[in-house]
């Protein structure tokens, strides 16, 4: 039954979105209010998220949506620190590890990254997992914290406050439980409204297609892109999007103790080509939005001056950048079958083993092994002898290597050198607003 005291009712609305209509902008404001303050029921939201899923919305309509959500909460602005500020966002992916060389770098040009991440959740690892494995690193600050550390150090990977689009948090948890979390338009309302409440100036976007990503099919992920560059080009905030494979892992450490000692790698001027090449790739992105087209990055990683602003980065938050990483207490090899080339690496496979070796959780309160995860001693295309290893399996205890080894089952293949396909680019495309 409607309430005479609100100006819509929730079954109007929904009817709109079944029907395959678009929701007039100030219905969808109040759909979002009162899903917000408890009047429009979770069921009710469920529906709508659904009928959103199945018939799409307006790019008029996502505007208003990811607007009503950045309104349910507080917006923030740095504004005064008087340097611009760029943001950066990954989709995710398996041994995404790429904020972590990636914000310091950027900072060490005196550009403000202020990046408010979250912990991660199934396959897909959390940027503040992977932090929280340095001994002492604290995730938690409080604005005037974030603030002082942008202010000093120029960069800051921290939680993101839950006063930032509380809307979106109540929306997100429903969606995972109605099957409603792969709609384009609540996928880019959901990201863009936290990025745009947190006031960043800029904001470069990795979206990822692939075996091990949100997104498998690269069309899908280029219309997500699209989207979400649309708005936040139509809030004012600089918007960039590459488009990146994520059919096999990034670099060779999949887990949380072992990307931070890779991130570290990469800023001594080492590490992994492919995150190297990422890195560098969203650097001079995030730069070129900050004014700074022309920056030589590649220069800040070798002489020290991105290592000098993680070192300064992770002490300004209670870590020790010296202290000994968390090992893990068990190991397994599994080596190759024969000699020939490695023709292929799932990366969701092996999110999935290093989920279930400990690295990640299953549910939000879970605890993650920070040593736990997947050491890689060859990508693909590499050449691979009878009895080389392959991959490392590091757990804390031995029962869980059996699972992993289960989801690991065709998860590689070697093939004759001359039988194997090249993979394509990583970088495949660039959308701009
Ligand atoms: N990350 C988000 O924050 N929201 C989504 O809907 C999907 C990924």
């Amino acid at each position: 039954m409607s309430d005479v005291t609100e100006p819509f009712d929730a079954i109007d609305v929904i009817r709109t979105k079944r029907d395959g209509g678009a929701v007039e902008e100030r219905a969808l404001r109040w759909m979002v209010d009162a899903y917000t303050r408890g009047y429009v029921a979770d069921s009710q939201m469920a529906a709508f998220a659904m009928a959103v899923l199945l018939n799409g919305m307006e790019r008029d309509e996502i505007r208003v949506l990811t607007d009503a959500m950045i309104a349910s909460g507080e917006r923030m602005s740095f504004r005064a620190l008087g340097k611009r500020t760029v943001d950066k966002h990954s989709t995710g992916g398996v041994g995404d590890k790429i904020t972590l060389p990636l914000a310091p770098l950027v900072a060490a040009f005196g550009v403000a990254v202020p990046q408010l991440s979250g912990r991660g959740l199934g396959h897909t690892g959390g940027t503040l997992d992977k932090l929280e494995s340095i001994p002492g690193w604290r995730a938690d600050l409080s604005n005037e914290e974030l603030f002082a550390q942008l202010a000093e150090v120029g960069a800051v990977i921290c939680a993101a406050g839950a006063g930032l689009a509380p809307a979106d948090k109540k929306l997100y948890a429903l969606r995972d439980v109605t099957g409603t979390v792969e709609a384009i338009p609540l996928i880019a309302s959901s990201i863009m409204s936290k990025k745009i409440a947190e006031g960043t100036d800029a904001l470069v976007l990795d979206v990822k297609f692939g075996g091990g990503a949100f997104m498998t099919d690269i069309d899908d992920a280029r219309e997500l892109a699209r989207t979400m560059v649309a708005l936040g080009t139509d809030s004012g905030v600089a918007t960039t999007a590459l488009l990146t494979d994520m059919n096999t892992p990034l670099g060779l450490a999949i887990g949380n103790a072992n990307e931070v000692r890779e991130s570290v790698e990469v800023l001594a001027g080492g590490g992994p080509s492919d995150v190297v090449e990422l890195t560098v790739a969203l650097a001079r992105e995030m730069l070129a939005l900050a004014g700074q087209p022309d920056a030589d990055v590649e220069a800040a990683l070798r002489d020290g001056r991105a290592m000098d602003t993680w070192r300064a980065m992770i002490r300004a938050q209670d870590g020790d950048p010296d202290a000994p990483m968390p090992a893990p207490r068990e190991t397994h090899t599994v080596t190759a079958d024969r000699d020939g080339v490695l023709a292929e690496q799932q990366a969701l496979p092996f999110g999935i083993a290093a989920w279930r070796l400990g690295a990640g959780r299953a549910r939000a309160q879970d605890p993650v092994q920070h040593a736990a995860g997947i050491d890689l001693h060859a990508k693909p295309g590499d050449r691979v002898t009878a009895g080389q290893p392959l991959f490392t399996l590091l757990a804390d205890e031995p029962s869980r290597f059996e699972r992993a080894l289960a989801a690991l089952d065709g998860a590689w293949r070697i093939a004759d050198a001359d039988t194997a396909a090249a993979s394509g680019p990583l970088i495949r495309e660039r959308i701009t607003g």
